[in-house]
């Protein structure tokens, strides 16, 4: 059965879409596996990434959005989501990379988040509202080794349907001060949503993210980030208990490359190495994936 892992950060901008791509495209291009891709956020970033903006209307226009599922859950009357054919097949634009199925994000999903609050709003003990998601992609969890969740930038109630269905999640982040400063709060309400829910979401770590060798600021971060995780499990116990452990540093940090950025079009470059421009780049990039495979398989 498919593990799992969501993206998340409350910072906008942080590399989420790229890097739920890129971990999609080296687990089926490098390791062979199968991917669902799961795109929450109405600025459907993830979705034209992969298919682009044509085809993504045909999709809007007949339904096959997740737009549509919520829109049911909501509405008795409304038409019937049919999961197996709202997930779009083989969608990377590598044409010889196989393995990458979509489930495609809709602008129109802005409002139904709203709806769906209220549904939570109005009935505050039922998981319902929660469970959306769940429900509809646990009949096809089966077919997949990984299901990766891009979220939007925030942790309503639509990242919290994803919450619901992940084994569990990493943190993309700049290393800078105001891309990170957030990062305790994340922790705190994927800890407030485990407590609520009985669902625990196991952290993966930080993935460092447009990182500038050249850039003081962005090793001194590092350091910082990875100091935290030390200084923390030098504590004696009995306080180790009372605070929460810092997330790890995922030890491969995705540099900041036009390439990287360029990797975002809906294009066919052929392969992996020239799609993510090459060299130490590819060579970091299968390694991050690599590792976040392995701990996912260990910690959930
Ligand atoms: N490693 C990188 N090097 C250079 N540019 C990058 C890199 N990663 C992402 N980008 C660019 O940064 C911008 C933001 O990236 P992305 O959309 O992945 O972030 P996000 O966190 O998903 O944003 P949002 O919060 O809006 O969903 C995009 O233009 C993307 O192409
Ligand atoms: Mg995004």
């Amino acid at each position: 059965m498919a593990k799992v892992i969501a993206t998340i950060n409350l910072k906008g901008g942080v590399g989420k879409s790229t890097m739920t791509a890129a971990l999609a495209e080296f687990m089926a291009g490098m390791f062979g596996k199968s991917v669902l891709l799961i795109d929450l956020d109405p600025q459907t970033n993830l979705t034209t990434m992969m298919i682009g903006t044509e085809h993504w209307h045909e999709l809007n226009n007949s339904g096959r959005t997740l737009k549509a599922l919520f829109e049911q859950a909501l509405d008795s009357q409304a038409p019937k989501f049919d999961i197996d054919d709202a997930i779009q097949r083989n969608v990377s634009p590598l044409a010889k990379l196989a393995g990458i199925d979509l489930l495609a994000s809709s602008l129109d999903m802005i409002e139904i988040s709203e709806e769906v609050a209220a549904w939570q709003y109005d009935e505050p003990d039922s998981l319902q509202p929660l469970l959306v998601l769940k429900e509809a992609v646990d009949t096809v969890r089966d077919h997949y080794d990984y299901i990766l969740i891009d979220c939007p930038p925030n942790m309503g109630i639509i990242t919290r349907n994803g919450l619901m269905l992940a084994d569990a999640y990493v943190i993309p982040t700049i290393p800078d001060v105001l891309s990170t400063y957030g990062i305790p709060q994340i922790q705190k309400r994927v800890r407030m949503f485990s407590e609520k829910t009985g669902h625990h979401v196991q952290a993966l770590g930080l993935i460092i993210t447009k990182y500038r060798a050249n850039t003081n600021l962005h090793r001194n971060t590092i350091q910082r980030l990875q100091n935290a995780v030390l200084d923390y499990d030098a504590l004696p116990a009995a306080e180790r208990k009372l605070i929460e452990r810092p997330p790890n540093v995922i030890p491969y940090w995705i540099p900041e490359a036009t390439d990287i950025a360029a990797a975002a079009e809906f294009f066919d470059f052929g392969t992996l190495k020239n799609r993510y421009g090459g060299g130490k780049k590819v060579d970091d990039l299968r390694d991050l994936t690599s590792h976040v495979m392995t701990n996912v398989e260990i910690y959930t």
